[in-house]
């Protein structure tokens, strides 16, 4: 089968990485790609939002199958318009995808069918936002721009000062376009951050091996947040106990939740859980994989990939079997300095063989551009830089020491994931 993944990430990188030990799988296209991506896949010219060129280009070259990963495209319905023009995709529908697209109605299924969340008020009005604020005075407030903002939708406000300045530049400078035209103001909650990424079908969920990400830019959890700077699987908070726990009161409940709405939510949907004291509440859905949580979470997967999403489009997940290797994963980010804000690219990366790998790990490119045999940087994100083990310690140990051997001017790294 000739098979075509959308995107350009390090995640992207893994998802290739993974489907090209598919026994089903002839050859991998990844649009646009990356330099260290083009190793295992052919990199297609078009970018990940150009739905009409992707279509295009599915037809032209006889694509048997297509994986839509980011959330972009399938908020745009790039799924349903590959199925329309006859090419069998992996990826939510644009109905289905609105659980990221719109955080207003994330919430608003969430209360409707009894998922536990942090409370929330909706406003499309900064001045009734404001003054919501100024009357409840709790603060910590969390301040989340509607629709998809790279990420970087999400303030969480000290005090009002912060409050009003981040309601002014979402609702009235509109930094982040009409995805700023609501806004949902909620309740701060506490305790351990876990991401699940599951499998559904819109009939069974099958959670994958859990995860954790560390968002800020720093040590400690310092500077700004970011797409993510590593990542560990399993995250040891998540018991058995809260796991079963969550099954029954998030996962089912929000796949009958999404049927019962008309929107069958078929794909890979990310649970950003918060394990708080009342119990495991959401913080976010994601309509996709989560990066860098694929890069700790598709290396432990032991069972054929192409076959999974293969049944998860035809709704026979139930009927298939998926395996979990033992043991532990970590994912170090090696970023360029000064990501997520201004930051430079075109370093030649050093410690790279010529198929941009390191001894001992899995490199995943998320920023790389390859000129000849060397790889230059080319992003915020450049590598993900993952160890597996039998356990935490060895799997952190191990992507550390590549960590100190691969390196490029100006690289910047956490020293403390996975310590907590
Ligand atoms: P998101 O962009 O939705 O992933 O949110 C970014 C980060 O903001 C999350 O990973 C949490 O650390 C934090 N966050 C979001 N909502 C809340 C909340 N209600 N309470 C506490 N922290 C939150
Ligand atoms: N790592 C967080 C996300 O993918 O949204």
């Amino acid at each position: 089968m000739k098979v075509l993944v959308v995107g350009s990430g390090g995640r992207e990188h893994a998802v290739v990485r993974k489907l090209a030990q598919s026994a089903g799988v002839d050859k991998i296209y990844c649009a646009p790609g990356n330099g260290g991506i083009s190793v295992q896949a052919q990199p297609v010219a078009v970018k990940a939002t150009d739905i009409e060129g992707m279509v295009a280009f599915a037809k032209q070259e006889g694509i048997d199958f297509a994986v839509v990963t980011p959330d972009d495209p399938l908020v745009l319905g790039m799924a349903d318009a590959m199925e329309a023009a006859g090419i069998p995709a992996f990826g939510p529908s644009k109905a289905a995808a609105q659980i990221e697209g719109s955080k207003v109605f994330a919430k608003g299924l969430m209360k409707r069918y009894g998922i536990p969340t942090a409370a929330y008020e909706v406003f499309d009005d900064p001045k009734d936002a404001v003054s919501y604020l100024e009357r409840t005075g709790r603060f910590p407030a969390v301040i989340k721009a509607d629709g998809l903002a790279l990420g970087k939708g999400v303030v969480i406000a000290q005090d009002l000062a912060q409050a009003k300045e981040a309601i002014h530049s979402i609702m009235e400078d509109k930094i982040f376009g009409q995805s700023g035209n609501q806004i949902v103001v909620e309740e701060f909650l506490t305790g351990k951050e876990v991401s699940v990424l599951a499998f559904t079908d819109s009939h069974v969920v099958v959670p994958m091996v859990s995860s954790m990400d560390h968002k800020r830019a720093y040590d400690d959890d310092q500077g700004p947040n970011t797409g993510g700077m590593g990542t560990i699987a399993p995250s040891p908070y998540y018991t058995p106990e809260i796991a079963e726990r969550c099954m029954k009161e998030i996962f089912q409940p929000t796949i009958e939740a999404m049927n019962k709405e008309g929107r069958p939510f078929r794909g890979c949907l990310y649970f950003g859980l918060i394990l708080t004291q009342e119990g495991p509440k959401v913080i976010e859905y994601n309509c996709r994989f989560g990066d860098p949580e694929t890069q700790v979470v598709l290396p432990l997967l032991e069972s054929d990939l192409l076959g999974i999403m293969r049944a998860v489009r035809e709704e026979r997940l139930g009927e298939t079997e998926i395996r979990w290797a033992d043991g532990a994963a970590a994912c170090v980010i090696l970023a360029s300095g000064g990501y997520p804000k201004k930051y430079q690219t075109g370093f030649p990366i050093s410690g790279l063989d010529e198929k941009g790998e390191h001894p001992g790990v899995i490199v995943y490119h998320a920023g790389t551009k390859r000129e000849g045999d060397t790889f230059l940087t080319a992003g915020g994100r450049v590598l993900g830089v993952t160890g597996l083990g039998k356990d935490l310690p060895e799997a952190l140990e191990k992507a550390y020491r590549a960590v100190g051997q691969i390196t490029f001017e100006k690289a910047h790294y956490r020293t403390d994931i996975g310590k907590k």
